[in-house]
Formats: C-alpha cells, sequence, structure tokens
C-alpha cells in the first residue's frame, strides 16, 4: 500500500516508525516530515496547512491511504476533499472534526447525547459574557476557554473574579488566542486524575487503546505554565478493565452513535480528554485525531500492524481482533529547547541520538528537528521525544531517562518527573 502521512512532530514519527514496520507497506510519502525522516518514508515538502496543495499532491499520486496527524487540516476539510476525490483517508470530516474545532460544539454535543462532562455556559457577545460573570455567585475556580483551536493554550484556570474578568478580556478583547476567541465557553472545574484515552473509529465501531497520561505543565511538580506536552506514559494506573468498558459504554461510543445520526460519521482516532470524577469519568475535551505526546507512549505497545488498522477506519471496516497489545509499558520524555514554552533559540546542534537509542528499548522520535547536511539541528520548542519500553513503568523510565541523559544540545531541558519520579 502507498501511504501518504501529513504532519511534522514527534507524533507523526512515531506513526512514520510504527507504519514502516508493516508488511504492507510499498511507499510512505511524508509531508512535510521532520529531521527524523528516513528510508523508507520520502519527503513531500508540503506544510500541514496547506490543504489545497495536498489535497492536489493527493489526486496526482493517488495513494490508497491518507493518515492525517495534526487537526488544523482536519479542521480545515482536508478529509472531505480527499473523500470527494475518491481517496482513502484516516481522519475525520470538518463536521466530525468540530468536536475539537469548537469547544462550545463540543460541550453542546455531550448534552445532546447524555455524555458526561462538565457544566458550562457560551458567550459570543463579550457584554453578556461579562454581564454574567459580574452576576455570578457560584464557585471558582471557574475555567475559561476560547472557543476554537488554540494549539492547546486558550484554556485559562480562575481562581477568583478578578482572574476571570483579566481571562475574558484575554480571549475575547485582546483576542490573544485569535479567532478561537469569537466564542467563549466557561465550564465547571472537575477535580480528579486526567487520562487520556484514544480510540480507533471507523463510523460505528470504536477500538479503545491502553489509557495514557500526558504531563501539560513545564515544570516537574505540574508546575508552570502549559506546554504542548512535556511527556508521556502508557499504561495509565488510574485506568482498569472496568473504566475502560465504562468510557467505551458512556463516553466514546455514545459520541461515535451522536455523530453518525447528526450526519457526520467519524472515521479516525476520538481522543476523549478525561478527568477521572468520584462521580465518574467526565469530558474536559475531545480532540479528532491521535495525541502529542501520548502517541509516542502508545503506538510502541502496539502489537499489531497499525496500517491494516488505520485502512480498516478510513474503509468503515476495522476489525476488533485486529489490535493487539503487548503487555509492557512505555514512557516519553520531551526534550526542550531552553526557554521553552516562551522564546526559545533553534539551529543547535544536536549530538548522542545514535548513543541513546543503544539503550535498550529506546526509540527516539524527532518532533523539532531539521537535517543540514550531516549535522541534526533544533527546530522547535520540544525537540525530541526520548521512548523507552520496558516490563513495567519504573523499567521504562529509567531506560528513558538514561537515554536522555546522552543527548546533548544547548540549552536543553527536560522534567525530571515524567511517570513518577525516577
Ligand atoms: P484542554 O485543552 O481543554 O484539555 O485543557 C487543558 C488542561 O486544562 C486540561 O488538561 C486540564 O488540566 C485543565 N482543564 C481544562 N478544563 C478543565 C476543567 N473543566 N476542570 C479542571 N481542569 C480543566
Ligand atoms: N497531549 C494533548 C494533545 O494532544 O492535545
Amino acid at each position: 500500500m502507498r501511504v501518504l502521512l501529513i504532519g511534522s512532530g514527534g507524533r507523526e514519527h512515531a506513526l512514520a516508525w510504527k507504519l514502516s514496520k508493516s508488511p504492507l507497506l510499498s511507499r510512505l510519502d511524508w509531508a512535510p516530515g521532520n529531521g527524523g525522516l528516513e528510508p523508507p518514508a520520502a519527503a513531500v515538502p508540503i506544510p500541514a496547512e496547506n490543504v489545497q496543495a495536498l489535497a492536489a499532491y493527493a489526486r496526482e499520486t493517488r495513494p490508497d491511504l491518507v493518515v492525517v496527524g495534526p487537526e488544523a487540516p482536519l479542521a480545515l476539510g482536508l478529509s472531505d476533499r480527499l473523500q470527494a476525490d475518491g481517496i482513502a483517508v484516516f481522519g475525520p470530516s470538518r463536521g466530525a472534526a468540530r468536536l475539537e474545532s469548537s469547544k462550545r460544539f463540543a460541550k453542546e454535543f455531550c448534552l445532546r447525547h447524555g455524555i458526561p462532562a462538565g457544566g458550562h455556559w457560551a458567550f459570543t457577545e463579550v457584554g453578556a459574557a461579562r454581564a454574567w460573570l459580574d452576576a455570578y455567585t457560584g464557585a471558582f475556580p471557574l475555567v475559561l476557554k476560547a472557543d476554537g483551536l488554540a494549539a492547546g493554550k486558550g484554556v485559562l484556570i480562575c481562581e477568583d473574579a478578578a482572574q476571570a474578568r483579566e481571562a475574558l478580556a484575554a480571549i475575547m478583547e485582546r483576542r490573544e488566542f485569535g479567532e478561537a476567541g469569537d466564542a467563549l465557553v466557561v465550564e465547571e472545574f472537575l477535580e480528579g486524575e486526567e487520562a487520556s484515552l484514544l480510540a480507533f473509529c471507523d463510523g460505528t465501531r470504536a477500538v479503545l487503546m491502553p489509557a495514557a497520561r500526558d504531563h501539560k505543565r513545564a515544570l516537574d511538580g505540574d508546575r508552570g505554565p502549559n506546554t504542548g506536552g512535556m511527556g508521556a506514559y502508557c499504561p495509565s494506573n488510574h485506568v482498569g478493565t472496568e473504566l475502560q468498558g465504562e468510557v467505551l459504554r458512556t463516553i466514546v461510543l455514545p459520541a461515535l452513535r451522536g455523530m453518525a445520526s447528526e450526519g457526520h460519521p467519524y472515521r479516525g482516532v476520538l481522543y476523549a480528554g478525561l478527568m477521572l470524577t468520584r462521580s465518574g469519568p467526565k469530558v474536559l475535551e475531545f480532540n479528532c485525531r491521535f495525541g502529542d505526546p501520548e502517541t509516542q507512549a502508545v503506538l510502541p505497545r502496539l502489537a499489531s500492524d497499525l496500517l491494516p488498522i488505520l485502512a480498516g477506519c478510513a474503509r468503515g471496516e476495522l476489525s476488533p481482533a485486529a489490535v493487539e497489545w503487548a503487555r509492557t509499558a512505555c514512557v516519553t520524555v520531551v526534550l526542550c529547547s531552553g526557554g521553552y514554552p516562551g522564546p526559545y533559540a533553534k539551529d543547535k546542534e544536536i549530538r548522542g541520538v545514535e548513543e541513546a537509542a543503544t539503550v535498550p528499548g529506546v526509540v527516539v522520535f524527532h518532533a523539532g528537528t531539521r537535517r543540514e547536511k550531516d549535522r541534526l539541528l533544533t527546530a522547535g520548542g520540544r525537540v525530541l521525544d526520548v521512548t523507552a519500553l520496558g516490563h513495567d513503568l519504573r523499567t521504562a523510565r529509567s531506560r528513558a531517562y538514561e537515554a536522555a541523559a546522552r543527548i546533548r544540545f544547548e540549552g536543553v531541558q527536560y522534567r525530571r518527573d515524567i511517570a513518577g519520579r525516577p
């Protein structure tokens, strides 16, 4: 099979790595790729947001399957265009991707279909939002969210009314998250453990992946600003078989049925970001694609061939029996540029990646890297995802940290407490 993979992060490198192991793969085009790209993958220099050029490239080359990594091209309707051209695509239509691209849509969808989530209020007028806030006498914290896509940044947890007014101004008046702030969603604050549950979906069927946990805050002990993700591990010890069953029954399958009944059959990964509250799992957010960096900690545990699973989802014929997991644990530590998530320098030379990969069970996925002749350079905030498998989390974690210590570039920083303190 000829596959076109779209995206440029660590998630996509993990997808490329796993797809490259498939005996069914005859060609892997990767647009645009990153410094981790190596044969059999071939680079296609089109950025993930250029849906027009991607659709034209696919029309010309007729891949057997297009695998879309990030949310932006899905929200821009790439999947719809490819389907209109008769090209199989793993990744939901624009209508189905609204579960991620509009937080307001997602909240109302949960209400329509009886899916457990925290209470919410939504506003499109800044005046109405301010008046509501002035009259609010309920509990804090409150969570204020920009409605649209904001690269994980448009979520502000407010401890009191003054912080909430400031968050409202940042989102709706100063437009710090751009168009994402056209509407505002205010949410009840949920307490508990977080978990990421991802499911392969083919429109009607869903197969859950083992639960993962990511670490969004920049500093050890979950302090500091939010980031795109500083590390992840799988499985999450907070989600046993019974809870998995409950999430499938009360969240994932109702979401699939709801999407189908609203005319947007859901094909791709449905990512449920959950809070495990005292009254059961509740949806914090839906994403319409694989998580980053969860994917890097989940896919290495997949014992089956990924390609027929993705193709099955795209064609509406996912076979649950084709999805098997190894009884291992996996930990991913994200190596970042100094200063991230604030401003950071690029083009620092990276050394030690091969040496790191000699630690047993380790694979190093590239995120923000690029190659220049035979040098490997930093090209983003999140640079490398050092991933290790082990028979348990403890082993996986110590291997990941042993490997991370072998990698050097100026300013390198990473959390020391991914999957618990080593
Ligand atoms: P989101 O991008 O919507 O997942 O939000 C980012 C992070 O903010 C989540 O991983 C949670 O840690 C936190 N968060 C979002 N919504 C809530 C909520 N309603 N209650 C508590 N924490 C939340
Ligand atoms: N790890 C969170 C996300 O992918 O959105």
